[in-house]
């Protein structure tokens, strides 16, 4: 894929180009912009990164203005801080850790690898957001099993994770690729929110698909309506936005918008396959994000193997995103489910408040 993020034509020349969020647009305009002098796209990529970091030095230090001071807080020598913590259901849990070096290095699609206490296991977790100004980033957690609901248990304010390391992953080809549809269903709605925000500092039209059980387990509509264009709610109940699952919301989208570039989904297996199956009829290119069981997260171990048009690929190191129309979602499906033994059976002897051995 051509990378062309931040970049735009101005007749033969290339440009940076960078949005503004809303609430700074007062103060510096719809977009920071400036002229690179050059037509050579190459030339371009490689002047790119120094005004886009320049653009978000002058970004930040506009919201510092109208913020006020931040206080960074201090990584724990024990760990890693947790900051703030929000129960967004009985389930799905936010928590935001203080870690400025990752803050400052994560990218849009890349997640952690996250060891909870000393005895724990390891997992990963999407970045869900992050600040670099206030060096934390965010992760949302469904609790699922031994580990997650451990976590729940003890993930409070001012506590500490044992190990956090990351980012991990190949950050998302984001470009401006002109109308994109960004589809999150349940958990996937967070995971899918800095990409959101990336395609739209990019320029892109920005079309958000969340999709939730029912209208109570609905979180930041706030922050999608931010750098949503056009944002379709769809609950499974009808109690908020559409009735019906996401596929729907994206029917609604491709019907409305005869010229979607592109779609990109998270959220469970089966959904992000109805989704790559919503949009292969119309030619959209997909990109859907796997999850299969990682153990090192280094592509070493194997355990992640993915099939994707016909290849064997390591979702943590080639991927987690991959091109939805060639994904074996049956595959994946069957890996997710082979240690659903001792993953029961570790949740039992924890639930018993014994300590047992931790599953994969
Ligand atoms: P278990 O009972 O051990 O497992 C429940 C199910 O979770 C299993 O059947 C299996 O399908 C899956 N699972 C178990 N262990 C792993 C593992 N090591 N790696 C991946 N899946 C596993 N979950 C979130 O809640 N929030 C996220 O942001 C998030 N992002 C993810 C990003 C990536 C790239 C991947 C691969 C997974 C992500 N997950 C996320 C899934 C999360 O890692 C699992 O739900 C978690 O590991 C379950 O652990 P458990 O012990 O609580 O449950
Ligand atoms: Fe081990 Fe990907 S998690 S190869
Ligand atoms: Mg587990």
């Amino acid at each position: 894929m051509s990378d062309t993020r931040y970049l735009f034509k101005r007749g033969k020349t290339w440009w940076v180009k960078i949005s503004v969020p809303p609430s700074l647009r007062p103060a510096l305009g719809y977009d920071l912009r400036r002229s690179l002098r050059t037509q050579d796209l190459e030339t371009a990529r490689q002047a790119r990164s120094q005004v886009v970091a320049e653009f978000r030095e002058r970004i930040a230090r506009a919201r510092r203005e109208l913020d006020g001071p931040t206080d960074p807080k201090p990584v724990q020598a024990d760990g890693y801080q947790i900051t703030a913590r929000e129960d967004f259901s009985d389930v799905t849990y936010l928590l935001e850790l203080s870690h400025p070096m990752l803050a400052e290095a994560a990218q849009p699609g890349q997640f952690v690898l996250v060891i909870s206490h000393e005895h724990g296991e390891r997992i990963p977790l999407t970045i869900a957001d992050f600040d670099r100004e206030a060096g934390t980033i965010t992760l949302v957690v469904q609790a699922v099993g031994k580990t997650t609901r451990e976590m729940q248990q003890r993930c409070v304010a001012g506590s500490t994770l044992h190990s956090v390391v990351g980012p991990m992953g190949i950050p998302s080809q984001l470009e401006n690729a002109g109308k994109t549809v960004f589809v999150g269903g349940g958990l996937g709605v967070a995971s899918i929110y800095p990409q959101v925000r990336a395609a739209q500092e990019a320029g892109a039209y920005v079309i958000g698909v969340v999709g939730f059980r029912n209208r109570e387990l609905i979180f930041w509509e706030d922050k999608f309506n931010r750098y949503c264009d056009q944002l379709i709610i769809c609950t499974d109940d009808g109690s908020a936005g559409i009735h019906g699952l996401v596929t729907k919301g994206i029917e609604a989208a491709i019907e409305e918008h005869e010229d979607i570039a592109e779609l990109v989904a998270i959220g469970p297996p089966i959904m992000m396959r109805a989704c790559a199956e919503a949009t292969r009829p119309h030619g959209i290119k997909t990109t859907v994000s796997l999850n299969p069981i990682m153990v090192d997260g280094t592509g070493m171990c194997g355990g992640c193997r993915v099939i994707v048009g016909g290849e064997m690929k390591f979702a943590c190191v080639d991927g987690p995103e991959f091109d939805g129309h060639q994904v074996d979602f049956d595959h994946l499906m069957g890996r997710l489910r082979r240690f659903i033994e001792q993953e029961k059976q570790a949740l039992e002897t924890w639930a018993e408040g014994l300590t047992g051995a931790a599953a994969p």
